[in-house]
């Protein structure tokens, strides 16, 4: 299991190991409901002229404006991170729950 990050964590100088622009500290949740399930898939594609390498990220959430927004504007304000990637687009999917027998797709949303 991985162990949480230490973010208040000093150094003998008592400066702070993890940068204040670190992309760890600027990600985490500020409050409670920003928090939401992460899914990432990295590509490398070796094959034909140029680098196809990057990283497709993707966010599981029930409010994607109230959990992930919050959260992307901080990366956007400052993130370390940022020096070494470029993002190159990004959509939002509604996923349908699940369905019974004899149920249908979305079926719980019809008339609400
Ligand atoms: C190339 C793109 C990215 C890379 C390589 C990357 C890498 C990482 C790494 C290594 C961590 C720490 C380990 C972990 O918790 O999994 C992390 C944490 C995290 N990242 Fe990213 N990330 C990327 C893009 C993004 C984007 C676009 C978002 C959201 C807009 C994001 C949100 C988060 C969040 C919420 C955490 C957890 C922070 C915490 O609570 O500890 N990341 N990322």
């Amino acid at each position: 299991m991985q162990a949480d990050a230490d973010l208040d964590a000093t150094n003998d100088l008592g400066l702070r190991v993890i940068n204040p622009a670190a992309h760890i500290r600027r990600a985490a949740a500020v409050e409670p409901h920003q928090r939401f399930l992460r899914r990432p898939y990295q590509y490398h594609d070796a094959v034909g002229k140029g680098s196809q390498t990057g990283l497709i990220f993707i966010a599981l959430s029930t409010d994607p404006v109230r959990q992930f927004v919050p959260v992307q504007q901080r990366l956007d304000e400052a993130d370390l991170l940022n020096i070494w990637t470029q993002t190159v687009g990004s959509a939002v999917f509604a996923i349908l729950p699940g369905v019974h027998a004899g149920d249908y797709l979305g079926s719980q949303f019809i008339g609400a």
